[in-house]
């Protein structure tokens, strides 16, 4: 049987795309293999939104040269993002690549290695989803859906729209048979994957029209859906709506990502964020209003061009301010292609290092702040494995998103109530309630 592997870069959407790409593999009658050396296969789905992701996937290229030249009937893959991002530089750059494809052409995969041809190929027009394509779920319980494809957003730092085009979104009528088909399938937690999530549905017409509030409360009514997630919204799309679907659809979780990127209104403006540091903060007032327990986590840029130290005081000073459950925090990279890679006053590595040291400082002290209201407190948790320190214990996740390790008797995929006995900024720690099993 011939095997493949695929190697994942990147966000979830990507993460999701290589599932798509392992169930049309699959179905092509090819097997997966842990190991990329006894692969006839070796796929890499990349991702380009910073230059550190572009130098770890030439490391990982070098080891696919060597054993295409070890055995030249391999076929090479590079899909995704940074395929996208350089088209057919991709052979000029790698010669014994064999294929590429963007994020919206997965399926040319299947067309290729079904095809006679020997020379390479590239596929980078913008085309539909991967929805429709089978998946291989890395887990049976939990499952991402994606609601749309593309973003119109023109933040001036980001190679997405580049990569992934404008914005489309799937009819609701599809999505509610997709999470059907899931939920009979065992499957209890969806995460919905856009882009722009919560921009859902605006180019949508007709008996299709749905917003993105809307469309949740469909997918709650469905049964054996306990969790749904979705993830990445924009904060100028965050609209009361939504926020109260938070407080009233049951398996809508309490956790909300909401990118703040920068907490300075001149920098927002350079970066074509259309909110300012104002409206974030209403909006952030508006969540803890209808939703107050609910977790809150974002996305910080450090020393985007010409951010002044009296700019990154405010981002500090929002952090403070709102008091994260978590954050992903980045240095400013720049991206080719994009207006801000072309913006004066860039900001030395140093001093980007510096101010990123000192917020995540900020963001770490606050999310263990935040943290301790859950101590003393029992909390349903998804099991997800075992605790990857310590394997005599249990991990799952909150509906807050939060990691929970604890002594238990469940399985993957139980739902459990947890009793929390101490928080970090990172994880919980506690003991399943047995109580609440035998009650079960
Ligand atoms: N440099 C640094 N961080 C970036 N992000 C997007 N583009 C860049 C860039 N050029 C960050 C944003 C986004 C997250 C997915 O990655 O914070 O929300
Ligand atoms: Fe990377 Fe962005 Fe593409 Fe996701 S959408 S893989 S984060 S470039």
């Amino acid at each position: 049987m011939r095997r493949y592997h695929v190697t994942t870069f990147g966000c979830q959407m990507n993460q999701h795309d290589s599932e798509r790409m392992k169930g049309m593999l699959e179905s092509l009658g090819y097997s997966e293999t842990d190991s990329r050396d006894d692969a006839d296969v070796i796929l890499f789905n990349t991702c380009s939104i910073r230059e550190a992701a572009d130098n770890r996937l030439v490391a990982h290229l070098g080891h696919a040269k060597r054993l295409k030249s070890e055995r030249p009937d391999r076929i090479v893959g590079v899909g995704g993002c940074w395929a996208q991002s350089v088209k057919d530089e991709v052979f000029a750059r790698f010669p014994f690549v064999d294929v590429a494809f963007g994020p919206g052409q997965v399926h040319k995969l299947a067309e290729f290695l079904t095809s006679d041809s020997l020379t390479a190929q590239g596929f980078f027009e913008f085309e539909g989803f991967t929805g429709h394509l089978p998946a291989k779920r890395a887990r049976d319980f939990q499952a991402w859906v994606q609601i749309s494809i593309g973003c119109n957003c023109v933040c001036s730092y980001c190679i997405v729209p580049s990569t992934r085009g404008r914005e489309v979104s799937r009819p609701p009528g599809e999505l509610v048979c997709e999470v059907e088909r899931l939920a009979a399938d065992g499957v209890r937690e969806v995460t919905l994957l856009g882009q722009n999530v919560n921009s859902y549905g605006r180019d949508l017409r007709g008996d299709e029209r749905a917003s993105f509030a809307e469309l949740l409360a469909r997918l709650d009514a469905i049964d054996g859906i306990e969790r749904i997630r979705y993830t990445s919204p924009h904060p100028k799309d965050m609209r009361e709506d939504v926020i109260r679907a938070h407080a009233e659809l049951p398996s809508l979780c309490e956790h909300i990502h909401l990118p703040l990127q920068s907490g300075s209104t001149a920098v927002l403006k350079r970066m074509r964020r259309t909110y300012t540091r104002e409206r974030y903060l209403d909006r952030v007032a508006m969540i803890r209003e209808h939703v107050p327990d609910c977790a809150l986590t974002t996305d910080i840029i450090v020393g985007f061009p010409g951010e002044t130290e009296a700019d990154f005081e405010q981002t500090i000073s929002v952090a403070e301010e709102v008091g994260y459950d978590g954050a992903f925090t980045f240095i400013f990279s720049p991206r080719r292609g994009t207006e801000a890679a072309t913006l004066r006053d860039q900001v030395p590595h140093p001093v980007k290092v510096e101010r990123l040291e000192r917020l995540v400082e900020v963001i770490q002290r606050r999310a263990r702040e935040r943290a301790q209201r859950f101590v003393g407190r029992s909390l349903e948790v998804l099991i997800e494995g075992p605790s990857r320190t310590d394997a005599t214990r249990l991990r799952g996740r909150s509906r807050h998103n939060k990691v929970v390790n604890f002594a238990g008797l469940g399985s993957s995929g139980d739902m459990v109530e947890v009793e929390i006995t101490s928080a970090t900024s990172q994880t919980l720690a506690g003991t399943e309630s047995l109580l609440a099993r035998a009650a079960h």
